[in-house]
């Protein structure tokens, strides 16, 4: 273990540890903090999270999208919005949280990524203090924080999965997208035995079609992996999706009845319907202990 992991250990113990005027004042969070992941790209992870995040809101959910994918963040463009910061903004000490939350249709609040925000894994110890502070803000403004990750098991990604301790996988019915999401759940689940698995299937033509997929996950990972996985359920193949990236409105709000839509709002039913491990999420506090702690 290298120094400056252990000092920023030793950071976050004394800071968990001392009753300072600063953590009383830090809100309790129970927001539970989920990545949006998949082994393939392109399979429709972003699309995924934003749509999914706006379907929540309108659930009456308060909930924030980070933007979390370091090399082709992107899902401002997806809103039509040119971002004006992003999270390195806030690590550079530029910028407060609150200033980095942006606004996009319907009301959805976002952080949009940046390629350098990985910097925070090198930061001083007051970098890191101060980094934690800003973000523990956003505890007390979301019930659910979404990660939008890369595809693929990058360092960062593993790390934000780990942290996060829940990831939604995302796959299409494309066999090379399904041995990629089983690929991606075994390699995951050998470095963090915690985490909890969703499957969600994208781009399915029926809901057969789309149990036909998850069953096959699922029943890989039950023989070799031991462990269950619940599906979320699925998002319909609809050409209105990439009609709607193209006008860059999300298509719950350009397309509200479309097959894709429908299809969406009954996955999020499913979603609230199901048991979480928010109890062992502890919020945004453990979440960054879990980041940092973890880097080196
Ligand atoms: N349900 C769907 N029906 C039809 N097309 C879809 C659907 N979901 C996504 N797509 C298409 O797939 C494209 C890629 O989607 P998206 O950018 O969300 O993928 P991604 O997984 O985030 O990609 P990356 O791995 O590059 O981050 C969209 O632009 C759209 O054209
Ligand atoms: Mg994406």
């Amino acid at each position: 273990m290298s120094d400056q992991a252990q000092k920023l250990r030793n950071l976050i113990r004394q800071r968990e540890g001392a009753a300072t005027p600063l953590s009383e004042a830090a809100p309790q969070s129970n927001a539970r903090i989920i990545t949006v992941t998949s082994g393939k790209g392109g399979v429709g992870k972003s699309n995924f999270t934003l749509n999914f995040a706006l379907c929540l809101l309108e659930r009456g959910y308060r909930t924030l999208i980070i933007d979390a994918d370091i090399g082709f963040a992107n899902i401002d463009v997806l809103m039509g919005i040119t971002a004006q910061t992003n999270l390195l903004h806030l690590i550079k000490g530029e910028k407060t949280i609150s200033e980095l939350v942006q606004t996009g249709p319907g009301g959805i609040q976002f952080i949009a990524g940046g390629s350098g925000m990985f910097d925070l894994l090198r930061l001083t110890d007051e970098e890191t203090a101060s980094f934690t502070n800003q973000i523990e803000e956003l505890c007390g403004m979301a019930d659910f924080i979404l990660f939008d990750t890369g595809a693929g098991l990058s360092k960062e990604t593993q790390q934000f999965i780990a942290a996060a301790q829940e990831t939604i996988v995302v796959t299409t019915p494309e066999p090379t997208a399904i041995t990629d999401a089983y690929a991606l759940i075994k390699m995951v689940r050998n470095e963090d035995p915690d985490v909890t698995f969703r499957l969600v299937v994208n781009r399915a033509t029926s809901t057969r079609e789309a149990k036909a997929t998850a069953d096959k996950i699922r029943m890989v990972a039950r023989r070799f992996l031991d462990i269950e996985i619940a599906s979320i359920g699925h998002v319909e193949d609809d050409h209105l999706v990439s009609r709607a990236v193209k006008e860059q409105t999300p298509f719950i709000i350009a397309y509200p009845h479309s097959a894709a839509a429908r299809s969406m709002k009954v996955l999020v039913d499913q979603f609230l319907g199901q048991p979480s491990k928010a109890d062992l999420g502890g919020g945004m506090k453990k979440f960054l202990k879990r980041l940092i702690g973890r880097t080196h």
